[in-house]
């Protein structure tokens, strides 16, 4: 499955941290959203979209960049985050 995976990171590098795992694991392409060629986006089967979170929300460069992708079809699509909130897996 081509996987492709559009991330940004921005404050400690925790999100790339995560995003590098799993397109390691994925043998996915890893993007920041400035780099992305919205065009090249129909050529993959499953994207997945993750950021930091800022005041509740994903890193807005994220979400712009969401709004300016045309709608796909037959897609497989994830989210992921990091974030200061939450419970420490012991
Ligand atoms: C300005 C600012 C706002 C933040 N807002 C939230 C928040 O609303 N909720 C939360 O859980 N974490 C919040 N955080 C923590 C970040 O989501 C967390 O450090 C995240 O891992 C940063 O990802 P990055 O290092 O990949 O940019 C905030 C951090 C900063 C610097």
């Amino acid at each position: 499955m081509k996987t492709l995976i559009i991330y940004q990171s921005i404050h400690h590098d925790n999100t790339e941290k995560i995003a590098k795992v799993m397109a390691n694991v994925l043998e996915a392409k890893l993007v920041k959203p400035q780099e992305l060629d919205i065009s090249t986006v129909a050529e993959y089967d499953l994207i997945g979209f993750g950021s930091g979170i800022y005041w509740g929300k994903h890193h807005k460069s994220l979400l712009n960049m969401v709004d300016k992708l045309p709608s796909q079809k037959n897609k497989k699509a994830f989210i992921f985050s990091t974030s200061g909130v939450g419970k420490k897996v012991s």
